[in-house]
């Protein structure tokens, strides 16, 4: 656990980055700080390695004040990953990676034994090792930061706006990576970035920081969502609050109908408007209307149990009879939410 008592950061020249912070990063979980430009994020970030030493106040790291290590060995149990990757230009991927276990005094096979694990394990082709930082992209360089940051194996992760240098649909799949490498190793991880979207998915917790370094809010993200504190980190959580909170709803009590089915090819029957086109193979073919022949028209599907409420309205909304077509995780049909469900499970969640 990371613990941030009463810290103040002042600068030579008087700038207050950091306000009187108090907050706790638990251990085996992802925390966030969010805010705009200024408010102090990285700053608090490099006060627990040390980069940075605060004014006034105290970080303790389970327990021991970070003022009382050295930086060298407290560093050696805290990763940093930044943005745009910080990768050395003139050192092989391997050799970045094996950086610290090099400075750790491994032998060269050992360090880069380890080098060549982790680079598989961030989702990166072996056959990269012998490039230079130069010869990848930039979603590339960034697992490769990633992986150097987890070399010496370190509880503690600490990443500075790591994945904003990268495009959106790049910066999507690096952010997944990072969850699901989250859930095999259990770091702490102290994650810093402007954007809420990306705190959201990220954090088991969120601070929300304002300018002038000081907490606004420190919650799960929905309770950010559900209850913003002030005017502030309302306005900061953006217009789309209330549809983002549908991503904290489950849709594992989403009321299922089965008789809105038909195998392709298939005769319609009864009276209802729109029936669902279903393969040999379970999947779903498309929507036919009652009475209009002509081509099934795309359905969208959510996995039930799985995704969220919002992913099963945005599936009811790309799908022309409005209901969502619920999939397992082979993709196979097993039902349809339809509109009718989706506002009952909605008015619920609303009540509850
Ligand atoms: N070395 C320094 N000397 C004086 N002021 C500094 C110094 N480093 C940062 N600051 C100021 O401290 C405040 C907080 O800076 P910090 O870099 O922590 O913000 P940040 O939240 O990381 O911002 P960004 O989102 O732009 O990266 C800013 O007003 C910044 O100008
Ligand atoms: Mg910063």
């Amino acid at each position: 656990m990371i613990t941030f008592d009463a810290v103040t950061k002042r600068y030579p020249d008087g700038t207050v980055a950091v306000d009187a912070l108090s907050l706790e990063a638990r251990t085996g979980e992802i925390t966030v700080l969010v805010g705009p430009s200024g408010c102090g994020k990285t700053t608090s970030l490099r006060m627990i390695n040390r980069m940075i030493d605060p004014s006034e106040g105290r970080i303790l790291l389970d327990g021991t004040p970070v003022q009382s290590v050295d930086p060298p060995v407290l560093r050696r149990g805290i990763g940093y990953v930044i943005q745009q990757a910080g990768l050395f230009p003139h050192r092989k991927v391997v050799d970045n990676i094996a950086t610290v276990p090099y400075l750790l005094g491994w032998d060269r096979k050992r360090a880069r034994g380890r080098a060549m694990e982790l680079l598989e394990r961030v989702g990166l082709d072996p056959g990269l090792a012998e490039r230079y930082p130069f010869q990848l992209s930039g979603g590339q360089q960034q697992r490769v930061g990633v992986a150097r940051a987890l070399a010496a194996d370190p509880p503690v992760l600490l990443m500075d706006e790591p994945f904003s240098a990268v495009d959106p649909v790049v910066r999507t799949s690096l952010q997944d990576e990072l969850i699901r490498l989250q859930a095999e190793l259990n770091k702490t991880i102290v994650f810093v970035t402007h954007d809420i979207d990306e705190a959201i998915k990220l954090g088991d917790q969120v601070a929300v920081l304002r300018v002038g370094g000081t907490l606004a809010q420190l919650a799960d993200p929905k309770t950010l969502l559900a209850e913003p504190a002030d005017d502030f980190v309302r306005e900061f959580l953006g217009r789309d609050r209330g549809i983002r909170r549908l991503q904290f709803i489950s849709t594992d009590r989403l009321r299922l109908r089965t008789d809105l089915t038909v195998a392709e090819g298939g005769e319609g029957h009864g009276d209802e408007p729109w029936l669902l086109a279903v393969g040999s193979d379970g999947r779903p073919v498309g929507w036919l209307a009652r009475g209009r022949p002509g081509e099934p028209e795309p359905a969208g599907t959510y996995r039930h149990g799985r995704d969220s409420m919002r992913a099963a309205l945005d599936a009811a909304l790309l799908s022309p009879s409005g209901h969502a077509v619920a999939v397992d995780e082979h993709g196979k049909v097993v039902g349809v939410a339809t509109r009718q469900a989706l506002d009952e499970a909605l008015t619920e969640a609303a009540d509850g």
